[in-house]
């Protein structure tokens, strides 16, 4: 699977953590950026982020600020996008399961490397179940007024 990353200043060391770390197993993540801990703003990363996965330049993301939440706000704001913050086992779990999440969101200032690395494994192990959880995703993609 084609994977693309990135983060702000927030997620930057666990960005390169993650890039390394797929390196090393032999798969190159596509580096989205920030390309240092200088300050930056989450909504221009998650934009490039969305923008690469609605073209197919990759079939998932992985987008990390200091918690999470700015940047996962800022990506679902895009139709199409479905972020998820990974903050257990079980979710990373169920964010396959029923949600088929195409861009997994982690917090560089409250995640540990470890605990990353088994929840990206988790969610990859995964299958989507599809039946009802389809017809709720696609009402998402409905959209509302
Ligand atoms: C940046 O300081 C921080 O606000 C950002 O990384 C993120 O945590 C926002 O939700």
């Amino acid at each position: 699977m084609n994977i693309a990353i990135a983060s702000d200043h927030g997620g930057f060391e666990l960005k390169q953590q993650l890039i390394e770390h797929f390196a090393a197993k032999g798969q190159i993540l596509e580096d989205l950026g920030t390309c240092s801990t200088d300050s930056c703003d989450y909504p221009d990363i998650a934009k490039k982020m969305a923008k690469n996965i609605l073209n197919h330049q990759n079939e998932l993301g992985i987008l990390i600020c200091g918690t999470g939440i700015g940047i996962s706000i800022a990506a679902n704001r895009f139709k199409g996008i479905r972020a998820a913050v990974l903050y257990d086992d079980f979710t990373a779990e169920m964010t396959k399961k029923h949600n088929n999440a195409n861009v997994l969101v982690f917090g560089g200032r409250t995640m540990k490397f470890e605990d990353v690395i088994r929840r990206i494994e988790i969610f990859n192990n995964t299958e989507f179940e599809g039946g009802r959880h389809a017809t709720r995703i696609a009402k998402i993609e409905e959209g509302v007024e």
